[in-house]
């Protein structure tokens, strides 16, 4: 895609309103299994569905919600689409980042007037729940931005979707709690040079600005290393980290993504819990693996001295391998899967905000030297 320097039209946090994320799309090899993997793992639960047997000639997707977080699950059933080359190209990824809009005809123009690249003009699609507004812009590799606007529309989630689930029972807290409240934020990898490029794009075509956290030179350990910025809107509920590959001694973790997703695209969706110990325990229980963080860590006389009070005992932190950062406003408590696909590429992160709205930078060299180890395992450090 060709990204504008220039543009007539000045970028205004107001331009290109948002009301949030609206949905990650998953394009997947074998949506039928994913969406189990999801409801049983990860509590989600099927409330529409569309494929074949309801007119929908090329692919089956099945959309799932937990809390405010909407997946949408598409497998291909047949070759030579756009969906099955996505699949064939980048393995089991997400194909698109939804973003809910007030008014998509003007957060539409407002995009192609800042430079981005149109994929889907503005549509109006309408059966008996009314009526939903959708357009589509391009953003890293083959991942696109639905704009979404469904304040028209009372079904299950598009025209052409029937309600149902698959009956598979979603996971659940031990105390019959959901595990996931909502997307937290979702994390991009591009190539080494062009974090700033993307950086840029979110400016421009949708307003964002950055937040606080910025990971440079300074968090790089001997062997991996990335830089990192952070866009949101003014809101702060569509919240994009942007990484690229710094320059290590051995192979980062973000050149291992671009290689096996063979470009850049989506890294993690962060997922908020209410709970996340009691979510890590239901998960393991169904089989997430997560990363395993060294007792070293929770060992680190330093670790209770720069985290102070928080609700979860260290001891019990460390039993549970979640990692804890604080800063000014706050702190978080999160944990990280490993990828759930056999690429070594996307993976999520749960996160249970107290205040901070930071993204754990105080954790990444501890986490890095968790991956590496995982690397070393895969043979590609
Ligand atoms: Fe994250």
């Amino acid at each position: 895609m060709t990204l504008a320097t220039e543009s007539a039209v000045p970028a205004t946090t107001d331009g290109f309103p948002v009301l949030g994320m609206d949905a990650v799309v998953f394009a997947v090899g074998n949506a039928r299994q994913a969406a189990h993997f999801y409801t049983t793992a990860f509590g989600f639960s099927v409330v529409a569905y569309a494929g074949p047997e309801t007119g929908q000639r090329d692919e089956a997707t099945y959309v799932m919600t937990s809390g405010t977080a909407r997946f949408v699950i598409r497998g291909p059933v047949r070759s030579g689409t756009d969906l099955a080359k996505h699949v064939a190209a980048h393995g089991d990824g997400v194909s698109d980042l939804a973003i809910a809009v007030p008014d998509v005809p003007r957060a539409y123009a407002y995009a192609l007037a800042h430079g981005a690249t149109g994929l889907q003009a503005p549509t109006e699609v309408t059966d008996e729940h009314g009526t939903v507004v959708v357009a589509a812009i391009a953003a890293y590799g083959d991942t696109r931005h639905s704009l979404v606007d469904r304040s028209r529309y009372t079904g299950p989630y598009l025209p052409g979707y029937i309600a149902g689930t698959t009956g598979a029972r979603s996971a659940t807290t031990a105390s019959g709690e959901r595990l996931v409240a909502a997307v937290d934020h979702c994390v991009c990898n591009v190539e080494l040079g062009r974090m700033d490029e993307w950086v840029d794009f979110y400016h421009r075509v949708m307003g964002f600005t950055n937040m606080a956290e910025f990971i440079g030179d300074d968090i790089a350990t001997d062997y991996s290393a990335l830089m990192s910025k952070v866009v949101a809107d003014g809101s702060r509920l569509v919240k994009f980290p942007l990484n690229e590959p710094a320059v290590a001694k051995k192979k980062s973790q973000i050149d291992e993504f671009l290689e096996f997703y063979d470009g850049p695209g989506v890294q993690h969706i962060a997922l908020a819990t209410d709970d996340i110990v009691a979510t890590v325990q239901a998960m393991r229980e169904a089989g997430v693996q997560f990363l395993e963080t060294p007792d070293s860590y929770y060992d680190d006389p330093e670790l209770r001295e720069r985290i102070g009070q928080v609700r979860v005992p260290v001891e019990v932190l460390k039993q549970h391998r979640i990692l804890v950062d604080r800063d000014e406003e706050g702190y978080l408590l999160q944990i990280f899967t490993r990828p759930v696909q056999d690429r070594p590429t996307v993976f999520f992160e749960l996160i249970e905000r107290h205040g901070s709205s930071g993204f754990g930078k105080g954790n990444f060299k501890a986490l890095f030297q968790a991956i590496e180890r995982e690397q070393e395992l895969r043979g590609n450090l």
